[in-house]
């Protein structure tokens, strides 16, 4: 990959992990692909939800041209929107597919579950599991394996109510969560003391969440053409 640019690794990432359905938007996996990039050879990635591997082999082939490893946690709930057992087995055929399986350890398990007893260090965090405010304000407790100024990234961060919430509960008046930026909902966090500038532009954020909630419940409501009216022109939630 090394004699290659930025733009060239990403497009062969990206033509692999864009098969493969999901959430993650283009921008947002470029986003994943670059903060993966600036790790050490060797880090390790823990992610939380895998789904069936879209974000997770974007990491994975980062991983793989850097002796690096993807932790990916993910008990593949059952459900209509998620599928349970039948996601694993596309999960497991998509790593395969990739050529990242022998860089991927799946950790079958709620990342709340797992937490507690857990004891290994790791580099880089993606966060895009369940979505309530008690599970990610947990999720967000992983911060405790990372280094100082690593990156945490978050999937539907100002889109999805627990998730916001938990932003504004333990994000925006911590002192170890710096907020960076954001592609679509997808943001970006490093774990070093924010100044007020930083806890501001979370603030900033607040009517782009709303916005947000606002489209999702007019499509609830099949609402499609007033949603167009605030720039929505997507019959699918915003991510
Ligand atoms: C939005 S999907 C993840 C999408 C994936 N990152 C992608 O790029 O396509 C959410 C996933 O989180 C998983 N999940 C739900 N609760 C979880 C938990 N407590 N810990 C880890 N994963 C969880 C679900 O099984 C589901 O596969």
């Amino acid at each position: 990959m090394t004699a290659l640019s930025h733009d060239e690794q990403f497009e062969r990432v990206w033509a692999v992990a864009d098969r493969i359905p999901g959430w993650l938007t283009r921008a947002q996996a470029r986003l994943l692909f670059d903060e993966a990039l600036t790790l050490p050879a060797g880090a390790t990635m823990l992610e939380i939800g895998s789904h069936q591997g879209r974000s997770t082999v974007v990491l994975g082939q980062v991983a793989r041209s850097a002796d690096g490893t993807v932790i990916a946690i993910d008990p593949f709930v059952e459900g209509r929107l998620f599928g349970g057992a039948s996601t694993k087995t596309k999960f497991l055929t998509h790593l395969d597919e990739a050529e990242v399986t022998d860089v991927v350890r799946h950790v079958e398990d709620y990342s709340t579950q797992a937490r507690p007893a857990w004891t290994e260090g790791f580099d880089y965090l993606y966060i895009d599991g369940k979505h309530d405010f008690w599970t990610f304000s947990d999720d967000l407790r992983w911060r405790s394996f990372l280094p100082r100024d690593a990156s945490i990234l978050v999937h539907d961060a100002f889109s999805s109510i627990g998730v916001t919430l938990g932003i504004l509960a333990r994000v925006l008046f911590s002192r170890d969560l710096t907020y960076v930026r954001r592609e679509g909902s997808m943001a970006l966090f490093r774990t070093t003391r924010p100044k007020l500038a930083d806890r501001l532009r979370i603030v900033r954020e607040m009517p782009w969440w709303i916005r947000n909630v606002g489209i999702k419940v007019l499509l609830r409501l099949r609402l499609r053409p007033v949603a167009r009216l605030v720039g929505h022109d997507s019959p699918y939630d915003p991510y």
